[in-house]
């Protein structure tokens, strides 16, 4: 999204996707928020893409569990208290997972922030001060000062959520967020994103079924930007010590204990990265 665009719809869509995953017969996450917030215009978002992406809806299922599940392990084993989601979208972490002593630091594109609020604040009961909010476009400014200007501690360690952002960046914003947050933040942050492979981000070689999920969220206005097959030479570029990648195929298979090769997961992973090695015995 450049600064001019409108509110991002990719993140309606992925928010009418947790409401229905939290609908599930045995559900592995829940967000009890996200129908209120995706509303019929997300619903509708989601059920075009179905046709194209038939799995995004477990994809997405997966993704939210596993980070749900980093927050606590941040909070329990390497003693976090500030948990940022950059490009947060309609994420609810902060009224899903509060924690004693643990703040929520929300950073996204103003226009998709300003509508959040807006659906946030005809929401009953919704903890609004959960969070604080602050606006940062990644293609263009600093998301350490944009945080550093909302109490955010830039001298203790934070677990940095960048779910569902890095594909509809350019190449130059990846690499200068993460070069940014790995230089202005305690090194002792850790960082969870996904990213796609290079070929379904730069549209070549790619089948008729994944042209036709790249093309959908590219008529959404968020076209895919930036992929990549090798992410650890990535990181240590951008000052990082401690990589880990985790693939959409093991997640499933830990969480619903099958393996199905018609999901598609092959092009979507999940990196951790740290400026530092984590204490022993972690993840
Ligand atoms: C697919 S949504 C993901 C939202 C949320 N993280 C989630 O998983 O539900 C993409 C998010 O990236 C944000 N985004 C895209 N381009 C951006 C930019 N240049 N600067 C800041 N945020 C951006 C959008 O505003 C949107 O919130």
């Amino acid at each position: 999204m450049d600064g001019e665009s409108e509110a991002s719809k990719t993140a309606l869509m992925v928010c009418a996707y947790r409401a229905r995953a939290t609908r599930w017969a045995k559900p592995i996450m829940s967000d009890s928020w996200a129908e209120a917030l995706a509303g019929e215009h997300g619903m509708e978002i989601a059920a075009r893409f179905d046709a194209r992406f038939p799995h995004m809806e477990t994809w997405l299922a997966l993704r939210v569990a596993y980070i749900d599940r980093l927050v606590g392990l941040a909070v329990d084993r390497l003693s976090v208290r500030q948990v940022v989601v950059l490009g947060a979208g309609y994420d609810t972490r902060a009224a899903r997972l509060p924690r004693a002593d643990v703040t929520f630091f929300e950073v996204d594109h103003p226009a998709t922030q300003a509508a959040k609020r807006a659906r946030l604040a005809e929401l009953p009961g919704y903890p609004v001060d959960a969070a604080h909010y602050t606006s940062c476009d990644f293609e263009r400014e600093d998301p350490v000062a944009r945080l550093a200007a909302t109490g955010f501690r830039t001298d203790e360690p934070a677990l940095v959520i960048w779910e569902g952002v890095v594909p509809y960046l350019t190449e130059a914003a990846v690499r200068a967020t993460l070069t940014t947050l790995a230089r202005g933040l305690s090194p002792r942050t850790l960082l969870v994103f996904d990213f796609v492979g290079k070929k379904i981000a730069e549209g070549t070689e790619i089948n008729e079924r994944d042209r036709a999920t790249r093309d959908y969220v590219g008529e959404l206005g968020e076209p895919l930007r930036y992929g990549t097959n090798h992410v650890t030479p990535l990181l240590a570029a951008c000052g990082y010590r401690w990589v880990r990648q985790l693939s959409f195929d093991e997640l499933a298979l830990e969480y619903l204990g099958d393996y199905d090769r018609e999901r598609q997961y092959r092009f979507q992973h999940l990196a951790l990265a740290s400026p530092t090695v984590p204490p022993a015995g972690w993840p």
